[in-house]
């Protein structure tokens, strides 16, 4: 079963692989994005080393000047996606968007170089790689978090990855819906509406977009004027992760100062990190940076924060939470806590599993020596896949498989949870 797993996984990775990057999945996502690159290459890299180095070249061959590593890459024109090139216009030669992702590239290429087989090419393309990632966690802490707080804000949903987390609920609502181009959404031709964001979100997305655009996507000038400025801990504990990651990269390839900052900024997040606990959730919280306030919302990115090396005793209480929450759903870790009121099972991420999170969160929980907790997360994952195939989420009650089909990402971290034994739990 384990084997002929591996060989579907390498499969679905090698029918995404348009050559020097790979689709998300074909049809709902066909360009590049950012994060599921990243992540993907870990995937490659189990049975194409010189391939997986290709994946994270390609999405910092298309950094902006300013440091900016965006979230899509429209190598080929493809009509089958909103919102494309156009709505977007940031005016580069290779169309690209004109926000960012999670910084999971400095966690995945630190991982990718100390497992390569082929050490000369793992030094010759991470010694490349090493002041692009950094150039890009300098863009974060310089343009997401002007007044040096530690941790920095995402101005739209999408850069969370998490696109209708209930974590935006309150500050999406926020954001107008005056001024909206009529605009027709393609993503609900691809998969099923009720796994997909609401239009009314959509509608706000789209907003946003709007508005960054008027700003000449000038990026000193959009934190400021964004109505949607949120602290996410997971995101900044992938942040944080990449920046101590990139620290230890740094130190094997002898680049003193970007280790140094890099570790600066670790610890600085790390730090920062503890104004979002929550003693009565017992996990973290996303900040509201234009209110000021935390929000009561006990979802998946309070526990991706143990990704980052956080505190032991908060490491401890994000698993028994994770264990709790095992209690209620069938299968770990939902996306959002089953017993709210906002918990829906099937849409995107308002509840459904997705195996990068499980495959994160498990990763801190390890090195937090959470090792029962780990364990019940690999497992659920796996079984997930056995039951469901490579679907982008499940239904972490019924396994029920949601979103698009043949997912890249998926397939990857099925490949760094079974490929190498024990290597995860
Ligand atoms: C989408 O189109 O659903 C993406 O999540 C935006 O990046």
């Amino acid at each position: 079963m384990k084997h002929t797993l591996i060989e579907q996984a390498q499969q679905v990775l090698r029918r995404n692989d348009r050559g020097t990057y790979t689709v998300p999945t074909h049809g709902l996502y066909p360009f590049q994005w950012n994060w599921d690159s990243a992540l993907s290459a870990l995937g490659f890299a189990h049975f194409d080393e010189a391939r997986a180095w290709t994946e994270i070249d390609t999405l910092f061959a298309h950094q902006w000047e300013d440091g900016m590593v965006p979230h899509i890459i429209f190598h080929e024109r493809d009509e089958g996606y909103f919102p494309g090139p156009d709505v977007w216009a940031t005016g580069r030669a290779v169309p690209t968007s004109g926000i960012t992702q999670p910084p999971v590239a400095g966690f995945a290429v630190r991982r990718m170089f100390e497992a390569a087989i082929d050490k000369n090419l793992a030094t010759e393309r991470a010694k490349a790689l090493l002041p692009r990632i950094h150039a890009w966690h300098k863009w974060f802490f310089r343009s997401r978090d002007p007044q040096g707080s530690g941790l920095v804000a995402i101005l739209h949903p999408w850069e969370s990855g998490r696109d209708n987390s209930v974590d935006w609920d309150v500050a999406l609502a926020r954001v107008p819906t005056e001024g909206v181009e009529p605009f027709t959404r393609l993503d609900t031709h691809h998969a099923n509406p009720a796994h997909r964001p609401t239009q009314s979100q959509y509608e706000r997305y789209i907003w946003l977009v709007q508005s960054f655009r008027s700003l000449g996507w000038d990026n000193t000038r959009l934190h400021d004027a964004s109505p949607f400025r949120v602290v996410d801990p997971g995101f900044n504990a992938i942040l944080i992760r990449s920046c101590a990651d990139l620290a230890e990269l740094a130190d094997q390839l002898d680049e003193p100062e970007i280790a140094r900052q890099s570790r600066e900024f670790a610890a600085r997040g790390i730090a920062a990190m503890e104004r979002l606990w929550s003693d009565v959730h017992g996990q973290y919280l996303c900040l509201d940076r234009t209110t000021g306030e935390l929000i009561d919302s006990p979802s998946i990115g309070g526990l991706l924060a143990v990704f980052a090396a956080v505190p032991a005793d908060k490491a401890a209480a994000i698993a028994r939470r994770i264990d709790r929450l095992g209690d209620v759903a069938k299968f770990l870790v939902p996306s959002h806590d089953p017993s709210a009121a906002e918990f829906d099972a099937l849409r995107y991420w308002r509840g459904p599993v997705w195996l990068i999170v499980n495959y994160m969160i498990a990763d801190g929980l390890r090195h937090a020596g959470q090792h029962a907790t780990v364990e019940r997360i690999v497992g659920d994952s796996v079984q997930l896949i056995e039951r469901s195939g490579f679907a982008e989420y499940y239904s972490p009650v019924t396994a029920e498989p949601c979103g698009g089909v043949h997912f890249t990402w998926t397939a990857a971290m099925v490949l760094e949870f079974l490929a190498k034994p024990g290597a995860m739990a």
